[in-house]
């Protein structure tokens, strides 16, 4: 199939440039070319630099052809996906928009296990505490949206997949590695409330995996499908398995979620500093995707020992407000000075 990616040099949509080109398909790649491109030579690979916020840009990329399948990993705002519906209605086979799992989480009314048809649940009001994932959350309903309503099934026939956190090698969010790094130094971990909250990730290789099955399958056609591990940890759990993998038992010691919120090494404009920190249980229904794509999760104990090789052997920087590991290890002691004299007063 001759196939159009918007970005494929990004964390996950290199991993499915890198599988679409594995599996035969003529690949053109659309970004500005300033982030490091890393992929295989291959006849196949074709690339077009161009800025995603320029019309002209993106007519471009279809002036004098047509593709079978697009792939928009680049949509975060309504706007972009109107500006998507526009050009490429009656250019493209089959648009895949990359979307997210925030598009339930900014409302308190979803179920667990929550499925694809919650996307509409009443909005939470806003929240300050991560300003960012509300945000985020609102506009990737909105690029739905205007997809929903731009869908035609020969014209311009949509799907999704809205992934969760998307872990492994080379993730630019460092998600695990913040917690590899601090594992790895032997010293207690902070977390904020219990850690008892269920999470999923998701393996960056099985996002990818998902992504080709879609083109595979016509049923996905008008379709949105979660993207998801099987597996279901709490932060707890996730910690004590990572510190098996690393061979180091971690000592965790966990703080009110209140005073927590208050520490200053917990507060970034964009919130959610201590990855996992969910605050809620979120966990996805995945029977969709696995009636529909056949979909199956590579296990944690798999994948996690990848990235963990792949931060600790080529990763140079440290992670996530590492250089301010020392207070967080000054507020440990000295909570654990205030829970001892409760302790022997009470
Ligand atoms: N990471 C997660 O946990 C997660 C979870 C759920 C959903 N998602 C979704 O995943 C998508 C991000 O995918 P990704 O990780 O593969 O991408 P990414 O890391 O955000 O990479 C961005 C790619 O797009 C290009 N790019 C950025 N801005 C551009 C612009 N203005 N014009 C043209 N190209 C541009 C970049 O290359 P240049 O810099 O060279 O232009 C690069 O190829 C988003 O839609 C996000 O909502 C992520």
């Amino acid at each position: 199939m001759k196939i159009l990616v918007l970005g494929g040099t990004g964390f996950i949509s290199r991993s499915l440039v890198v599988k679409l080109l594995e599996g035969g398909h003529q690949v053109t790649i659309f970004n500005r070319g300033k982030s490091p491109n890393g992929l295989p030579q291959n006849p196949n690979l074709k690339a077009v630099v161009g800025d995603r916020e320029r019309l002209g840009d993106l007519q471009g990329c279809v002036k004098h052809t047509t593709f079978d399948a697009l792939y928009d990993f680049l949509a975060y705002q309504p706007q972009q996906s109107e500006m998507a519906v526009k050009v490429f209605r009656g250019k493209t086979g089959r648009f895949i928009h990359c979307s997210t799992i925030s598009v339930y989480l900014i409302s308190y009314e979803v179920q667990c296990p929550i499925s694809e048809d919650q996307d509409k649940a009443d909005l939470m009001p806003f929240w300050a505490g991560n300003p960012f994932g509300m945000k985020y959350g609102i506009d990737k309903r909105g690029c739905e949206k205007v997809l929903w309503q731009g869908h035609h099934d020969n014209t311009f026939p949509v799907s999704m997949l809205r992934p969760t956190f998307v872990s492994g090698p080379r993730d630019p969010a460092q998600r695990d590695y913040f917690w590899i790094q601090r594992i790895l130094d032997g010293k207690p971990l902070l977390i904020g409330g219990s850690g008892d909250f269920a999470f999923q990730q998701v393996y960056v290789e099985d996002v990818a995996t998902a992504f080709t099955n879609l083109l595979e399958n016509p049923v996905s056609v008008g379709q949105a499908y979660n993207v998801a591990a099987e597996e279901i940890f709490s932060l707890n759990e996730y910690l004590k398995k990572m510190g098996r993998l690393l061979g180091r038992e971690p000592e965790i010691v966990q703080v009110d979620q209140d005073i927590f919120d208050r520490l200053t090494i917990s507060n970034h404009h964009a919130g959610n500093v201590f990855p996992f920190n969910t605050r809620r249980t979120a966990v996805f229904s995945l029977d969709k995707i696995k009636r529909d794509l056949n979909n199956r999760s590579t296990p944690f104990a798999e994948w996690m020992p990848r990235t963990i090789e792949w931060f600790t052997k080529q990763y140079r920087r440290n992670s996530f407000g590492y250089e301010r590991r020392k207070e967080e290890l000054d507020f440990i002691q000295q909570w654990r000075e205030h829970s001892l004299k409760l302790q022997r007063k009470w």
